[in-house]
């Protein structure tokens, strides 16, 4: 784990720390043409839990959020890291740091979808699989 980069919960964004955010979702591909910051601030305000990772430059180089019902149940989403700052514990620390502090909330289910084979990732940080589940999403969503 690198000394060097700060860890933030977040319940707004706005300047330096937005453009930030939207990067990494625009470079995941993860924001549709139509969304607007304004959406994202939205997003971010309505979340359980939004940590950032700010690396000694200020630059936002990793994010992981989670929406929950506020007593029992969450998921985490929107889980990554800038490619250049990659393989170096940022993401398993972001992981780590949202689990606890969602657990700190009283939240006694937490859940993620394991994307692109990342169930390895996770289950470092302190997952498991459900072996007898599939993750699904209505006919008009998308991944
Ligand atoms: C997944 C992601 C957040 C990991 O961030 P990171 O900062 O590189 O993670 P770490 O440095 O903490 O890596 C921890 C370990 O998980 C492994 N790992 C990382 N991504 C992995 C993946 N997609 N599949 C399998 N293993 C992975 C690393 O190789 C590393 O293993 P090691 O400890 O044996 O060296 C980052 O690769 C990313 O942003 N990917 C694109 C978005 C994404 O796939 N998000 C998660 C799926 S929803």
């Amino acid at each position: 784990m690198s000394a060097k980069i700060k860890y933030t919960f977040i319940k707004d964004a706005k300047g330096n720390i937005l453009s930030g955010i939207t990067s990494l979702y625009k470079a995941q591909g993860w924001l549709d043409k139509e969304d607007t910051s304004e959406k994202l601030v939205k997003i971010i305000y309505g979340s359980a839990a939004f940590l950032i990772a700010e690396n000694q430059e200020g630059r936002i180089i990793g994010m992981a959020r989670a929406i929950g019902d506020g007593i029992s149940d969450a998921y985490m989403q929107d889980i990554t890291v800038a490619k250049e700052f990659r393989g170096q514990g940022i993401g398993t620390e972001l992981v780590i740091r949202l689990k606890k502090h969602l657990e700190s909330l009283g939240y006694s289910w937490i859940g993620l979808i394991a994307q692109d084979n990342s169930q390895p990732f996770y289950m470092k940080a302190g997952f498991k699989q459900i072996m007898s589940a599939a993750p699904m999403m209505s006919d008009k969503s998308h991944v």
